[in-house]
């Protein structure tokens, strides 16, 4: 089934309307309860990312999508660079088919390639579990302020506890600080 779909990595600033409106088009059906946010062009759920990788279809429909922005957030006090990573979707008629895995896997890559310490993303606690199947990490006990999404523009602070996590790049696991996550404004 993954053979089908062609990959691409690709910077923010080379989309046309076209590619942005064929990526909320997924997101759109990716997260049904935020379809209303993923209208139009709009295909980003906070901050836009600088990377998103891409799988096409045939057909010009997106089918797989996720974004990624390097961004210093302060862990227990320290900045520390991440690829912050989010916006993460396989369309419906073709999760549980291993597309996902394809997408991480993928994303890995790209990770390495920009060189940061660590990937990072909020997964919620039900997508925990894929993630950490995939190879990220969930930072025990971590409690994460963040700007949150709101439509109208203005960034309310959230906190949340648990699902904040993390994969190794070109730092060790071992070294990410303890104490709490402060994004200082919006996730991917
Ligand atoms: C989450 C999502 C991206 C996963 O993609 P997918 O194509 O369904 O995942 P895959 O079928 O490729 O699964 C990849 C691997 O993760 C495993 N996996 C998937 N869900 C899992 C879960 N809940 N717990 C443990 N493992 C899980 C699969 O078994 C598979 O393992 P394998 O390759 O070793 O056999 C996709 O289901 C999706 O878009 N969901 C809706 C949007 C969403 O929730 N996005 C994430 C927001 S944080």
């Amino acid at each position: 089934m993954t053979d089908d779909i062609r990959w691409e990595v690709v910077e923010e600033s080379t989309l046309s309307l076209t590619d942005h409106e064929a990526i909320a088009a997924l997101l759109g059906q990716a997260f049904p309860d935020w379809s209303h946010w993923y209208v139009g062009g709009r295909d980003y759920a906070g901050m836009q990312p600088e990377r998103r990788v891409i799988g096409w279809g045939a057909d010009g429909t997106v089918l797989a999508h996720l974004g990624i922005r390097r961004m210093f957030i302060t862990v227990g006090g320290q900045d520390v660079l991440v690829g912050d990573t989010g916006i993460v979707a396989v369309a419906p008629k073709l999760q549980g088919t291993g597309v996902g895995r394809e997408l991480l896997v993928r994303t890995s890559a790209v990770l390495e390639g920009l060189r940061v310490p660590y990937g990072f993303l909020g997964a919620g606690e039900d997508r925990v579990p894929f993630y950490a199947h995939m190879g990220w990490h969930e930072v025990a006990d971590a409690v994460g302020t963040f700007s949150a999404f709101t439509a109208d523009g203005v960034g309310v602070t959230e906190t949340e506890q648990g699902g904040w996590m993390v994969l190794p790049v070109a730092a060790q696991l071992e070294d990410w600080p303890t104490g709490p996550i402060m994004l200082n404004g919006q996730q991917v």
